[in-house]
């Protein structure tokens, strides 16, 4: 049941604030964490191992981000089909995480089977509890997405996202990085989260306007630093799975290394920066792509819009919250301008030419 929504996708992308609100439940309480499993414990984890595919992998290297700067826990995330084929070495004190949103992807799932024996834990991040990896994992979160229709992955994507922030919280309280007074007003701020993501649905009108735009483009740029670099690549694979758009993500530093030969004015660049420590650079970055005539299409919040200059061919305004808060809420925007240059182009947007919700054979 669509609800009253023209596609799956649309109902997905608009439910997002009342389903991680659900999700935040199962893992906050009013001051501090509770994971559902309440045995995990990250003070002897030296090591994170984070393997997944497509939408969930992106997923993977934001929680890297989070686990590395608020627990200090060395991460490594690798694409499901490379890893169970590399025979990698897993060394005593690694923890191996798989995320998947079905909990039955073959690689994935391959995955897990290569780390059983050799991690000290198997952990699943997944939607469907009674899933084939939910069912051979140590430890289960579920991540509470409800059923997802729409072939992109919107939704599970960003709770997906909201379980890794919520571990990667106990990681920091169980390392002693955050004391019991800074989870209890980081767990406050997440639990305000949804009124943000509520503000940036309220941006559909000025995203679908750009995305009318980019649907005319044959190729679109995504630049993202930091946390914002996986989010760029999730922004061009969302783009090109349903608007059959080429489109390609880079980390904003890389623009020099290569694709800035790829820039004029016929290709669009997405640019997803709030005002954070990094965003003088991607400024600059973004001064490169427009002295080369690129349109640049602005993601970001006021403080970020007002540096950013009037240059810039588009922006869509976010609301400023927590930088660690920020691909959660950037997401959506990214999720927008897909569904909308889709639809701009035609195309059947809840089950996209060759590909398959759930990918269960090689
Ligand atoms: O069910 P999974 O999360 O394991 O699926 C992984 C990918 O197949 C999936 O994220 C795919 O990339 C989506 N179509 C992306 O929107």
């Amino acid at each position: 049941d669509k609800a009253g929504y023209k596609h799956f996708m649309a109902k997905e992308i608009a439910e997002q604030p009342s389903v991680i609100s659900g999700t935040l439940s199962a893992y906050l309480t009013q001051d501090s964490i509770a994971l559902p499993e309440p045995g995990m414990d990250f003070t002897k984890v030296d090591r994170l191992v984070m393997v997944a595919c497509g939408t969930a992998y992106y997923a993977c290297l934001t929680a890297k981000y989070w686990f590395e700067k608020l627990a200090g826990i060395p991460v490594e995330v690798d694409i499901a089909s490379e890893f169970r084929y590399r025979e990698p070495p897993i060394t005593p004190g690694t923890q191996a995480i798989f995320v998947s949103q079905s909990g039955e992807t073959a690689d994935t799932l391959a995955a897990l089977h290569y780390a059983r024996g050799k991690a000290d834990r198997i952990v699943a991040v997944v939607n469907v509890p009674e899933s084939s990896m939910a069912r051979e994992a140590d430890y289960v979160l579920p991540i509470h997405a409800g059923a997802e229709i729409g072939v992109a992955s919107t939704k599970a994507f960003t709770c997906m996202l909201t379980v890794l922030l919520t571990m990667a919280l106990r990681a920091s309280a169980d390392r002693g990085r955050m004391n019991d007074n800074q989870i209890a007003d980081f767990s406050r701020k997440f639990r305000g989260l949804p009124g943000a993501l509520n503000v940036a649905l309220g941006r559909d009108e000025i995203i679908e306007d750009a995305a009318r735009q980019i649907a005319e483009a044959r190729d679109v740029l995504f630049l993202g630093r930091g946390s914002m670099y996986p989010l760029a690549l999730e922004g061009a694979l969302k783009l090109k799975e349903i608007s059959y758009i080429h489109a390609e993500a880079y980390a904003s530093g890389e623009l020099k290394h290569g694709p800035i030969a790829l820039i004029d004015k016929s290709v669009p660049v997405v640019v997803m920066a709030p005002r954070d420590g990094l965003f003088e650079k991607t400024v600059s970055n973004m001064h490169e792509v427009m002295a080369r005539g690129g349109r640049v299409c602005l993601i970001t919040d006021a403080a970020g819009a007002e540096l950013a200059g009037s240059d810039v061919w588009r922006t869509i305004l976010m609301p400023e919250v927590d930088e660690a808060f920020a691909p959660i809420l950037y997401a959506l925007p990214a999720q927008l301008l897909a569904y909308h240059a889709a639809v701009a182009k035609g195309t059947d947007v809840d089950q996209p030419r060759n590909l398959a919700k759930s990918v269960t054979v090689e």
